[in-house]
């Protein structure tokens, strides 16, 4: 099974944090970008005749800032091109800020069945700080629209002036207007991003700070029923984001529209992060990739050890040696003695254990060093 990623790279405004391909001034290029998305899904079509898929997410950017007829155009493009399953997940991601009753059910009728909010924080200065155009109001009145729907709700941690205590409220909140899954990602101040000043400054948590967020948030979350399933991801039984497991499986996947990035048929490549580029590529009815590489033999390894970590069941024994043709606990067998106190080896399966799995970069690495 595979899945399909549309790029929407379009805000109402550019949040302080974020260096996603993310344009808040160009909302009237929108017909246009989608009109070329659907061309580039028609376009790579003939080299997934034959593949299943079972996941389409449209993220971004914002997809909820755009005329909601564009996502129907969307999805209805990925049904006709492609082998998307009846059941598949259908996942579009929502600024609070951008949404309003029509569009809910709207996406509903198009055959949407998961959302994803960026609710962030539940405190109104820690949300104005971040440059986001919502309040906890906007979560709250878009939480309602979801009611009964399968939903996810991001939520960060290491913000400026962010008590331990507000990230665990940001998540009862969450869980109260009833998200089934919610994402906590620790802030990353990029370099080039107003909030990297912050950074800069001193202003924003340290590491040793941000991990005692992370741990009051976990046992929050846990308390509250959401099972860790990877280190920023959690939800209640069955509500696993499919398309996501897909990535950290190093299943196939094509990505669609500026900046998106594809894995298939052992080949992964990216499109330009240029708007301008993109359509010059499309309209001139070319792809718009500029970098494409085959990873293989220890390049291939070690990118299937790198996700299958990130993850709470961690390295399959068996979908290691069907994909490498030898044997994990053989190859790495030094570097599994050495890191004995923070991995488990189980029957099947390798995995850090879960007090180590929020420093599972730095024992990652060891396994290429
Ligand atoms: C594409 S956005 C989600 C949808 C919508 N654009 C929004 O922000 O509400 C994906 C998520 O990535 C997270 N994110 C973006 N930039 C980040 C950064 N620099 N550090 C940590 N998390 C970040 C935010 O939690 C954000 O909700
Ligand atoms: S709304 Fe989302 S994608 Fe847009 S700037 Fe903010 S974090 Fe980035």
């Amino acid at each position: 099974m595979a899945g399909i990623y549309v790029h929407i790279p379009f805000c109402k405004s550019k949040c302080r944090y974020c260096d996603f391909t993310s344009f808040p001034d160009k909302l009237n290029l929108a017909e246009s970008y989608v009109a070329c998305v659907c061309r580039e899904m028609s376009k790579r079509s003939p080299a997934a005749e034959g593949v299943n898929f079972d996941t389409l997410y449209i993220g971004g950017g914002t997809p909820s800032v755009i005329d909601k007829t564009y996502i129907g155009m969307i999805i209805a493009a990925a049904k006709k091109y492609y082998n998307l399953s009846p059941s598949a997940e259908i996942t579009i991601e929502m600024n609070p800020g951008t949404v309003d009753e029509s569009k809910i059910s709207f996406y509903k009728k198009c055959g949407v069945n998961r959302f994803s909010v960026g609710l962030q924080s539940a405190i109104d200065s820690q949300l104005a700080d971040l440059g986001r155009c919502h309040t906890l109001n906007s979560f709250v009145y878009c939480a309602k629209l979801l009611k009964g729907e399968n939903f996810n709700a991001d939520v960060m941690i290491g913000l400026k002036n962010q008590t331990a205590e507000d990230v665990q409220n940001t998540i009862k909140v969450a869980h109260a207007f009833g998200a089934s899954h919610i994402s906590m990602y620790a802030l990353t101040p990029e370099d080039g991003t107003p909030i990297y000043t912050d950074y800069l400054n001193g202003e924003l948590p340290d590491g040793d700070e941000v991990a005692a967020m992370y741990a009051a948030g976990l046992s929050c979350l846990e308390s509250l029923g959401y099972r860790r399933y990877e280190v920023s991801n959690f939800c209640k039984e069955g509500k696993e984001s499919r398309h996501n497991l897909n990535y950290w499986h190093r299943g196939e996947y094509l990505g669609f529209g500026v900046s998106a990035s594809s894995f298939f048929k052992g080949v992964r490549f990216t499109n330009t992060f240029d708007l301008d580029e993109y359509f010059k590529c499309i309209l001139s009815d070319n792809f718009a990739v500029i970098d494409a590489q085959k990873p293989e033999g220890e390049d291939a390894r070690e990118e299937f050890i790198m996700l299958a970590l990130r993850t709470a069941d961690g390295v399959c024994l068996q979908d290691y040696k069907s994909c490498f043709g030898s044997d994990f606990l053989t190859d790495y067998a030094a570097v599994i003695k050495k890191l004995s106190h923070c991995l488990e080896v189980g029957e099947n399966r390798v995995r850090i254990r879960p007090e180590y799995l929020f420093v599972q970069n730095s024992i990652i690495v060891e396994f290429f060093a």
